[in-house]
């Protein structure tokens, strides 16, 4: 069975949300404490075994592609300085066994067509997507290298689920299962934001996905769905009538960075887990917020 070697990053997305801060720089570069959104997402693929990053970029998405390449003159000043920490922080942000390829989506037709741009990359071979707005914090193992266990027992594609209130199931890919033999989740429909009374269940897909490459074919062939878009769950639900699907229930946190309450939460619990920064910041939230 096939090593997963390859991440996908759909980036080109507006981030309206987050606007006026998202007008001239994009939304995962937006830092949790000192570390953008996409940093942790890379460093999960990373700490999983992937060595290829492959962003599918848009227009004003160059601080990205700066952020994972070397910054010489940077460097030399804080090697000058004696800032060996710091340094060290701006070197190993891409390791050097890692490569990045950068691909433009030109149109913004849904994160289904961003995933099919990154065909010509992947080719035949098993590969996670990642949105970066989905920051997931784990004790231990993260949420990719979780999945990529899973995938080397199963061999079919996996999509990582969580729970959800019941009247969000609007914002989500939500999935019916059935217990497998071995208590693993097999997806049985997927459907793209249903409304609360049309959901087959409250299990929501977050933002990772260990997919085969048959989604590609399945891909070319989606029409837009979902707010006019092509949907990635769309085409994970052609992909059910040919191949199991799992759906897994990550082990971790999960906070939505794609909006401001949750990222607020995220720069909050991220602070007071910093291991310089967290005595202090409790002692101040203590202190100042009631
Ligand atoms: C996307 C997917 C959706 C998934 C969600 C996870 O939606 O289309 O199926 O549940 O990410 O964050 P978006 O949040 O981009 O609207």
């Amino acid at each position: 069975m096939g090593k997963i070697r390859k991440a996908v990053f759909p980036v080109a997305g507006l981030g309206t949300r987050f606007l006026p801060a998202t007008k001239a720089s994009p939304k995962e570069m937006l830092p949790v404490v000192d570390k953008p959104l996409i940093q942790y997402a890379a460093e999960e693929a990373e700490d999983a075994g992937v060595d290829q990053l492959v962003f599918i970029t848009g227009r004003n998405k160059r601080s990205i592609e700066d952020h994972f390449d070397r910054a010489y003159e940077l460097e030399m000043e804080l090697e000058g300085a004696g800032r060996q920490r710091l340094l060290e922080a701006v070197r190993t942000i891409l390791p050097s066994r890692m490569s990045c390829i950068y691909l433009r989506q030109t149109k913004a037709l849904g994160l289904g067509h961003a995933v099919l741009c990154a065909r010509p990359v992947v080719g035949e071979e098993p590969f996670v997507v990642l949105l970066a707005d989905d920051l997931i914090r784990t004790d231990g193992q993260g949420v990719v290298g979780q999945m990529t266990e899973c995938y080397a027992r199963y061999g079919c594609s996996i999509l990582s689920v969580m729970e959800i209130p019941r009247d969000e199931t609007d914002k989500y890919g939500i999935v019916e299962t059935r217990p497998g033999p071995d208590g693993e989740l097999q997806v049985l429909s997927i459907v793209e934001k249903p409304a609360p009374e049309d959901a087959p269940s409250n299990l929501a897909v977050v933002g990772r996905y260990l997919l085969t490459s048959k989604i590609f074919d399945k891909l070319e062939c989606t029409r837009p769905g979902a707010g006019g878009e092509i949907q990635l769950t769309d085409a994970i639900a052609a992909l059910l009538a040919d191949e199991p699907v799992i759906a897994y229930p990550f082990r971790g946190k999960r906070y939505d960075c794609g909006s401001k309450l949750g990222y607020l939460q995220a720069t909050v619990e991220h602070g007071l887990a910093h291991p310089e920064l967290g005595a202090d910041f409790a002692a101040y939230l203590r202190r100042e917020i009631t």
